[in-house]
C-alpha cells in the first residue's frame, strides 16, 4: 500500500522535508493526481485552477482539502465529482508556491495525502537589447552583455550566437546571464555578427544582430599612477607620472583631479 496517512501538522513537516531533501513537492508518492490549468508555469496575474483527483484504495473521500505552502485553503473550492475537487485562484501573483491536496476518508481519523505540485508564475522574456561585446585587454576573453529587460521570475536561458562574417561558421553559447568567450575560439577572422536569444517556459525572443570587428572592441587596460610630485614655485605645481599598460596605439589618457575638500572633479 502506497498511501501516507498523517496528521495535518505532520503533513506540513513532510512537505518541508520533501521540499528540502528533494528540491520539490513532486517527489512524494501520490494516491491520486494534481494538475493545474492552464499550466504548472503560467503568466503572473492569471486566473488558475488546481484540480485534485483522489485514487485511494477503499476510500470514497468525504472532503478534499488543498494546501498552499503548508497552509489550508478555505475559499474557492468546488467539488466536481466523487473523486475530484477544484481550487480557483484569481489574479495569481506569487512567483513560486507548493501545492498539495489531501482527502478525508471515512473511518480515517487523519487526512490522507493525495499529491503535490510546485507551481510558478512569471513573464515571457523581453527582447534582449543593448547587446555589447568587449575584449578587456589581456583578459583573453570577449565578454558579451545585454539588457535582459524586466525580471521574468522563472528560469530563463540565453543563447549567444556568434557568426563569422568570413567563414559563415556559427557558434552558440548557453548562459543564464552574460558570457565570456575565449578569444582563442574566435578563429573565423575579425568580423562577426552577435545576437542573443532569450527563452523560458512562457516564450522566446531574439535581439537585433550586432556587427563587431575584434580590433574595435578592445578596452585598453587602465594606466597606473606611479608617482605624484608637488613642486614649490610661485604657483604650486603637481606633476603626475603614469605607466601605460596598453600595447594599443593611438590611445590618449585623460586626467581628472579634485581637492580633497571639494567634491567637484576638474578635467
Ligand atoms: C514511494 O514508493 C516507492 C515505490 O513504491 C517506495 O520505495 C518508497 O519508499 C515510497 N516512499 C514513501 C515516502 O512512501
Ligand atoms: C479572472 O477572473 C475575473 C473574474 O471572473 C475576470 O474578471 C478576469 O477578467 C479574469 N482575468 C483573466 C486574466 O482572465
Ligand atoms: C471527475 O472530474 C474529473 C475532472 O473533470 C474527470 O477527469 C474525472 O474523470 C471525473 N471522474 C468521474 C468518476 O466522473
Ligand atoms: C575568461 O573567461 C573564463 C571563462 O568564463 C574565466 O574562467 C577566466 O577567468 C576569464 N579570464 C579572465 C582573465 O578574466
Ligand atoms: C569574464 O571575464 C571578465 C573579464 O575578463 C572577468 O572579470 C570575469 O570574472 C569573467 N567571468 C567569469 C564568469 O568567468
Ligand atoms: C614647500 O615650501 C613650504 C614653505 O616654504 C615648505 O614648508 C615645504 O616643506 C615645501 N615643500 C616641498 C615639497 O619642498
Ligand atoms: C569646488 O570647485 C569648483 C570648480 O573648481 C568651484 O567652482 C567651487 O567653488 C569649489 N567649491 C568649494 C566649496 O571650494
Amino acid at each position: 500500500m502506497n498511501q501516507v496517512t498523517i496528521q495535518w501538522d505532520a503533513v506540513i513537516a513532510l512537505y518541508i522535508l520533501f521540499s528540502w531533501c528533494h528540491g520539490g513537492i513532486t517527489n512524494i508518492n501520490c494516491s491520486g493526481h494534481i494538475w493545474v490549468e492552464p499550466a504548472t508555469i503560467f503568466k503572473m496575474g492569471m486566473n488558475i485552477s488546481i484540480y485534485c483527483q483522489a485514487a485511494i484504495k477503499n476510500c470514497q473521500p468525504r472532503k478534499l482539502h488543498f494546501y498552499k505552502n503548508g497552509i489550508k485553503e478555505r475559499f474557492q473550492i468546488t467539488r466536481i465529482n466523487k473523486t475530484t475537487a477544484r481550487l480557483w485562484y484569481k489574479n495569481f501573483l506569487e512567483p513560486h508556491a507548493s501545492m498539495y491536496c489531501t482527502a478525508e476518508c471515512p473511518k480515517h481519523f487523519q487526512e490522507t495525502l493525495i499529491c503535490g505540485k510546485d507551481i510558478s508564475s512569471g513573464y515571457p522574456p523581453d527582447i534582449p537589447d543593448e547587446v555589447t561585446c568587449v575584449i578587456y585587454e589581456y583578459s583573453g576573453n570577449m565578454t558579451c552583455t545585454w539588457n535582459a529587460g524586466k525580471l521574468t521570475y522563472i528560469d530563463t536561458k540565453y543563447v549567444v550566437h556568434v557568426k563569422s562574417l568570413e567563414t559563415e561558421e556559427e557558434q552558440q553559447y548557453l548562459t543564464s546571464s552574460y558570457i565570456n568567450i575565449s578569444t582563442d575560439s574566435l578563429q573565423g577572422g575579425k568580423k562577426y555578427l552577435v545576437w542573443v536569444q532569450a527563452a523560458n517556459a512562457l516564450g522566446m525572443e531574439e535581439s537585433k544582430q550586432l556587427q563587431i570587428h575584434l580590433d574595435d572592441i578592445v578596452i585598453p587596460s587602465a594606466a597606473v599612477i606611479s608617482r605624484a610630485e608637488t613642486i614649490n614655485a610661485t604657483v604650486p605645481k603637481t606633476i603626475i607620472y603614469w605607466d601605460s599598460q596598453t600595447t594599443i596605439e593611438k590611445v590618449s589618457c585623460e586626467m581628472r583631479y579634485k581637492a580633497t575638500t571639494n567634491q567637484t572633479w576638474n578635467d
